[in-house]
């Protein structure tokens, strides 16, 4: 018995030297430069991301170190080069871009458009939803958002005059959480209502947002996860839990929508009920809290927005100002561009420093050029327009002059400032959030 474990031993042992080798020296991408261990093996990911919590910075310095191209693991080149960015995220017409969904494939949602692997499945499922998420179509259901920041709103002005504390995020993610379940499964969750804004919906997509760097290395341990009964795996672990949870709506929702499109087959728009109900994660909104928070940091920022909203917000909340209007105004839509700007990119600065002035006037090109919070191509996201116009609606509503006396109430950048990789950005472990004080 113990030379047949010894002999599985040693063959497991060569076979592992076999591999390394392979990838070190015969691979094709021998010859990129980057760490010997990272292009070794793949657990050189996994561990800065699972005990760092900080691969994309640690990306940063290996691209300081070796250059504009370096090989991060043993299947993976990084560019980090804005000249060749076009260059990557191409349409069809193109290149073909097949996905490799690597790490993310062990967040048990294979099916999820994001991770579809193949070009031509991926085609097969974005296209039907395309439409869907055009501009003309959520310019068409616009009247849904509006109704929501009309709720938003309404909530926030009772706490006018009482010095109240909120967390501001919650209110977020529940605004962001009601639009997205309409338009994407036709249902109605009404988080907005809830007392608090629904403070569990917020804290559970956080927590999901926690499991996503572990289910992503180690794929195995949310298959293993499906197994266990849900009350099992939250006396085991909470979050895991909810990420649990999260996926059996989601699949849930999708076999009821399923069910009612066989019913009901054909017909427009919301009716049709698609649904991309696991990229409600990814459409949360840490944009807006990031914008509102860099807005409420600087009085002038904060004058020249109101000044700016004076007039075409002069009618609410009877009339909402329309999201095309909206992105006329040159500040509204400056702040918008540098809070996607910053949300993506600043987490290797030591301070927040927005400057709405920088999209003002005459700008470097480069800066549109390199602009890409949805990224580009034929993966590039899909909720853009929604997301857009979710962010002018409320951000509109929140700063029209006499709305709402807010200001920061023992909140400071590290609470905001998404530093943490679990797919989409989400600020430190242990963030006090985004809270709000309302007189
Ligand atoms: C400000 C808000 C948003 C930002 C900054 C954002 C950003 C992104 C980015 C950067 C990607 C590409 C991810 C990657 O390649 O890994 C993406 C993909 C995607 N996003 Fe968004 N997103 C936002 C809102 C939304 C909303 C509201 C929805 C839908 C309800 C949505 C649905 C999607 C989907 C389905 C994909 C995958 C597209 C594909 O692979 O074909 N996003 N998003």
């Amino acid at each position: 018995m113990g030379g047949v474990l010894g002999c599985l031993l040693t063959a497991w042992i060569i076979y592992n030297v076999l591999v390394v080798i392979g990838r070190l020296y015969l691979s094709p991408l021998s010859k990129i430069p980057g760490p010997r261990l990272a292009a070794a093996t793949p657990w050189y990911e996994t561990f800065v991301d699972l005990w760092y919590n900080n691969f994309p910075d640690a990306l940063a310095d290996m691209h300081k170190k070796y250059g504009p191209i370096v090989r991060p693991t043993p299947w993976e080149v990084s560019i980090n080069d804005p000249d060749y960015y076009n260059e990557v995220y191409v349409t069809a017409g193109k290149r073909r871009t097949n996905y490799d969904a690597g790490s993310r494939s062990g967040l048990g949602m294979q099916d999820a458009i994001a991770i579809t692997k193949d070009h031509d499945t991926h085609e097969l499922r974005r296209k039907p939803v395309a439409n869907f998420f055009s501009r003309p179509n959520v310019t068409r259901v616009e009247s849904r958002i509006s109704d929501e920041v009309r709720l938003l709103d309404a909530k926030l002005c009772r706490l006018k005059g009482t010095g109240s504390i909120l967390s501001l995020d919650h209110a977020f993610t529940a605004y962001a959480g009601d639009i997205v379940v309409q338009f994407t499964c036709a249902e109605h969750p009404r988080l907005l209502d809830g007392p608090d804004f629904t403070p569990q919906w917020h804290k559970s997509i956080c927590g999901d947002l926690n499991v996503v760097p572990l289910f992503r290395h180690i794929g195995w341990l949310s298959n293993l996860a499906r197994f266990v009964p849900v009350g099992l795996l939250r006396a085991l672990n909470p979050e895991v839990a909810g990420f649990r949870l999260f996926t059996l709506v989601g699949e849930g929702q999708i076999d009821k929508i399923k069910k009612g499109v066989a019913r009901e087959d054909e017909k427009e728009g919301l009716e049709k009920k698609q649904s991309v109900f696991h990229d409600i994660l990814r459409s949360d909104l840490p944009t807006s809290s990031l914008i509102t928070y860099f807005v409420l940091a600087d009085p002038e920022v904060k004058k020249r927005l109101e000044e700016e909203l004076k007039d075409i917000t002069a009618g609410f909340p009877e009339v909402v100002p329309r999201w095309a209007e909206l992105e006329k105004l040159p500040y509204l839509q400056a702040c918008i561009k540098e809070g996607l700007r910053i949300n993506r990119f600043f987490r290797r600065n030591p301070r927040i420093s927005p400057d709405p002035e920088c999209w003002i006037g005459d700008y470097d090109p480069r800066m549109s050029r390199n602009f890409v919070p949805f990224t580009k191509g034929s993966r590039n996201c899909l909720g853009m327009n929604l997301g857009w116009a979710e962010l002018y609606v409320c951000l509109a509503a929140l700063f029209r002059p006499g709305g709402h006396n807010m200001s920061l109430a023992g909140t400071d950048e590290s609470d905001i400032v998404p530093i943490f990789d679990g797919d989409v950005g989400a600020p430190k472990r242990g963030s006090k959030g985004f809270n709000v004080r309302f007189d």
